[in-house]
């Protein structure tokens, strides 16, 4: 696929579901990969199988404290880090607007939006004594087009989608790409239980889907080692969609 030899990647979210299929891909592909996460037990178990290239951190992207740990332990490890997938994720509530609390919108525009923004600043001078490196954000389909009863979600990943082309324009000069990826139905955990919570209203994430079934993880992926290695040596501020064309529509 894509040679990822001697890259340092930290991949928050990385205990489960899109997260998890990265670190297996990356690791496959040669890099020295943190997985970043706050379920410590998946985390662990999953870094442990994968062996001595693969290291687990508790990370909760909204504190900046733990990103500073993070990526002090990752670089003491590995050396410096030239590859930071922000992916970590809230689903969003999934409700109406005039039911959805300040305190919901908030708590997921802290986890989807300031957690990107806190992983781009705070890995900068390490990426810059790395010489440079890539950045793949993971946004959602729902950060370029909307859907309803999901005004927390969309806020949230349209925020990355906007920050993605911003901080490409801003860190190009220190050899730092910034890209983001727009999926659309991915069968994960998360996914799972949003269709389950939504009984048969559910089913409608498939039908958006031109490619009529949702992705598996490993095929997101495989996307994000594309944008983290040296074949994307020129893609910068690019919104990636991996969407079985959702947003062809
Ligand atoms: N599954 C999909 O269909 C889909 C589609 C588009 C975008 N996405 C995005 O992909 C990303 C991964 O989602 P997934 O489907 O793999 O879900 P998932 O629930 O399987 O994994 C999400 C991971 O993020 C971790 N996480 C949650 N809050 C965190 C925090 N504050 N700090 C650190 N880690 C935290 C969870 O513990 C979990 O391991 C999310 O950003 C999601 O919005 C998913």
């Amino acid at each position: 696929m894509f040679d990822l030899t001697g890259k340092v990647a930290i991949i928050t979210g990385g205990s489960s579901g899109i997260g998890a299929a990265a670190a297996r891909t990356f690791h496959q592909l040669g890099a020295s990969v943190t997985i970043g996460d706050i379920q410590a037990e998946a985390g662990e178990a999953l870094a442990a199988e994968l062996g001595d290239r693969v290291r687990f951190s508790r990370l909760d992207v909204t504190k900046q404290d733990d990103w500073e740990r993070t990526i002090d332990e990752t670089e003491a490890a590995f050396g410096p880090v030239n590859v930071l997938v922000n992916n970590a994720g809230h689903s969003g509530h999934w409700k109406p607007a005039s039911e959805l609390t300040l305190e919901e919108f908030r708590k997921v525009c802290a986890i989807n939006q300031e957690g990107v923004f806190l992983g781009m600043k705070l890995v900068l001078p390490s990426m810059i004594r790395a010489g440079g490196g890539s950045i793949v954000n993971n946004s959602s389909g729902y950060g370029l087009v909307g859907a309803a009863n999901n005004l927390d979600y969309c806020a949230s990943k349209f925020a990355v989608t906007g920050m993605t082309k911003a901080a490409a324009i801003e860190f190009a000069p220190s050899k730092i790409r910034v890209n983001s990826i727009h999926a659309g139905v991915v069968l994960t955990p998360m996914v799972r239980d949003t269709m389950a919570s939504l009984g048969a209203d559910g089913d409608v994430f498939i039908a958006r889907m031109p490619l009529n079934r949702g992705a598996d993880p490993s095929e997101i992926a495989s996307v994000m080692a594309f944008l983290a290695s040296e074949a994307a040596s020129f893609m910068t501020g690019a919104a990636v969609p991996v969407d079985g064309g959702l947003t062809a529509q």
